[in-house]
């Protein structure tokens, strides 16, 4: 098995550390016009605020669903900012009782925005409060127990949830319809990842030469958190080896140090993939089996490597499980084993 890397670049595990936190939240951008790409959703929502903000109303409440690392939250926090909204931030799984809705949405000011991130992971009681908080800005809380207790109304200020979440699907059909304005957010192009890079090197003070930050930007996998994490990596990199400036040479021993391959594809994609091929004769294999023969878990897998693998065409996904395409024979250098049926 492939050594794992100290820090897992894609998923940030063991990265979720406060430095990573800090790290992430200096280059998160404030305002529409600091948030690169995404050009759709940000007209629809500079249009729903402006609206908004005309009316003297609250936002319709908004859903953005999208793989880890587009931009859910840092687009949430623009949200507020840009309306001039307090934001009330907590997630799917931190909602555990009917009470922890309720204490947070009855502290709630008028226009306020509430965030949920990982919203799919609500429970369904929990999630049966948010309805008619979301509808008619009202809950209901039962007091006392037994036959003596009672419900009583609670009116709520109009506020606006903003729902994140990477797997849509996942979501009740109830909780989906209340939300007014969904949005999908899409992957960037090469150009809006350069851009990207710049805007960090700049934050962070580093000088990154034009050919390096395109390097760094096609090893992205389309994703600004990625591209984030790279451009950390090089730096530190180039720091070590005392070059002021990131040039193409430093970037490319940089990707070689971490095992990122000119294709963007990391030790785990590449050992996902000669699992399946070396162990499995190609396939098909089942995500459970993939799972228990890398250690990497099935969610991070299905969210994270699978969707770049099977854009890539090196993966595809049928009824009967993954199978390896020539194309991954072909970049594993593992033409000659190739199945023969
Ligand atoms: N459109 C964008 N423009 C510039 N930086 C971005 C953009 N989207 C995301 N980022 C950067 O990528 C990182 C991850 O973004 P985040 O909003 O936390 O992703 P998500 O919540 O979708 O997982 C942040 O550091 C942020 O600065
Ligand atoms: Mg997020």
């Amino acid at each position: 098995m492939i050594e794992r890397e100290e820090e897992n670049l894609m998923t940030g595990k063991k990265a979720e550390t406060q430095d990573f936190v800090q790290f992430e939240n200096v280059l998160r951008p404030k305002t529409f016009n600091e948030y690169i790409g995404q050009s759709s959703s940000k007209e629809n929502l500079k249009i729903a605020i402006e609206a908004a903000k005309k009316r003297g109303d609250g936002l319709d409440h908004i859903l953005i669903h999208g793989a880890p690392g587009l931009g859910k939250t840092t687009l949430s926090q623009i949200i507020a900012n840009e309306f001039g909204a307090n934001i009330r931030i907590t997630s799917g799984p931190a909602l555990e009782k009917q009470g922890d809705v309720a204490s947070i949405v009855s502290n709630l000011e008028p226009n306020d925005i509430l965030f949920i991130d990982e919203i799919h992971r609500l429970k369904p009681v929990v999630e049966e409060v948010l309805y008619s908080a979301m509808e008619d800005f009202g809950i209901d809380i039962v007091l006392g127990k037994g036959p003596s207790a009672r419900t009583m109304r609670i009116s709520l200020p109009h506020f606006t949830l903003i729902g994140a979440t990477t797997k849509v699907s996942m979501l009740s059909a109830p909780l989906r319809g209340r939300f007014g304005n969904v949005m999908k957010l899409q992957f960037y192009t090469t150009d809006e990842i350069k851009q990207i890079i710049m805007r960090s090197a700049r934050i962070l003070g580093c000088k990154v030469d034009d050919d390096a930050a395109t390097l760094l930007a096609k090893s992205s996998r389309e994703i600004p958190r990625i591209a984030n994490r790279l451009l950390k990596r090089v730096r530190d990199y180039a720091d070590v080896k005392n070059k002021s400036l990131i040039d193409i040479g430093a970037t490319r021993e940089a990707l070689d140090a971490m095992g990122i391959d000119e294709l963007g594809l990391d030790s785990v994609d590449r050992e996902i993939l000669s699992v399946i091929i070396e162990k499995f004769k190609g396939g098909p294999v089942g995500l459970n089996t993939i799972s228990a023969a890398t250690s990497e878990e099935q969610d991070t897998i299905e969210d994270i490597y699978e969707p770049f693998l099977i854009k890539m065409g090196f993966l595809e996904r049928t009824a009967r499980g993954r199978i390896a395409t020539d194309n991954a024979y072909e970049h594993l250098g593992l033409k000659l084993q190739k199945r023969i049926f």
